[in-house]
């Protein structure tokens, strides 16, 4: 488990911790690997748990500072991953049998997919200038929210009973589509913004899992790579957001392989 600079998001101090981790995390694989007694692989776990304690608080309260949309479902995810190793290291103390080689190899698919996927759209987010600058976050300028005080207002309706589960549906899914082709709303938000979006009134409860993939299509047909991509300084952040829009499915490999083209034409 070694740090690699692919690894990085160009958010110093979340690039220096994640490494710090990746060492942590390292210590315990070589306690792992020389088969080493439960107690020390505990010590070695409790130094991982305690650190990943630290970093996520950390990483979680910069999302808060920036209003970073996503917030909401990376607090969830890191929730789960830290709910997994506390489980772990209680059970390593009370003598259990941990299939320790799973345990490493769990956490370290986990963390890079992580970092990779979830934490580089922070820093993607910050170098489009909607981060550092707190009078260009939207969320603080704007305190309505369009689309969510329209998803509140429907939800009511259904709750009294004023519309049927036909209407409710049919309607939630046109808020969806107007909502991915409408602006870009304040401070340029593209289509991961916008994604991030809808992920956080799933965690609110407002959206099913299942209307994330109709926010996704809509998100699909509307998206303007080239615009984005423009947006964004660097060929690195270009490239960063062009994977994300891939991973996302908001593009596919044919779009992805030829604004990727472009980019490397423009180096
Ligand atoms: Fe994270
Ligand atoms: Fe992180």
């Amino acid at each position: 488990m070694k740090w690699k600079k692919r690894y990085e998001i160009d958010v110093p101090f979340i690039d220096q911790q994640h490494c710090e981790w990746f060492k942590r995390v390292d210590q315990l694989g070589r306690a792992i690997e020389k088969g080493k007694a439960s107690v020390e692989m505990a010590t070695a776990l409790k130094f991982v748990v305690e650190y990943t304690q630290k970093h996520f608080i950390d990483e979680q309260a910069y999302m808060q500072e920036i209003q970073y949309p996503g917030a909401a479902s990376q607090h969830k995810l890191h929730k789960s991953f830290e709910k997994y190793i506390v489980d772990v290291l209680t059970n390593l103390k009370r003598g259990k049998d941990v299939p320790a080689q799973q345990l490493f190899q769990f956490m370290t698919d986990w963390m890079k997919e992580h970092i990779l996927k979830e934490d580089a759209q922070i820093a993607a987010f910050v170098s489009q200038g909607r981060g550092t600058d707190a009078s260009q976050t939207p969320a603080q300028n704007s305190p309505d929210d369009p689309l969510k005080e329209k998803l509140d207002e429907l939800a009511a309706m259904r709750a009294s009973d004023l519309i049927t589960e036909e209407d409710f549906a049919s309607k939630k899914s046109d808020m969806l589509g107007n909502f991915a082709a409408g602006p870009c709303s304040a401070a340029g938000a593209d289509s991961i913004f916008k994604l991030q979006k809808l992920k956080t009134y799933i965690a609110d409860g407002l959206l099913a899992e299942a209307d994330l993939d109709v926010g996704r299509q809509a998100l699909a047909c509307n998206v303007n790579v080239g615009k984005e991509l423009g947006r964004l300084n660097g060929n690195k952040a270009r490239m960063m957001h062009l994977k994300t829009l891939l991973d996302e499915k908001i593009i596919n490999t044919e779009q992805f392989e030829s604004h990727k083209a472009e980019i490397l034409s423009q180096m």
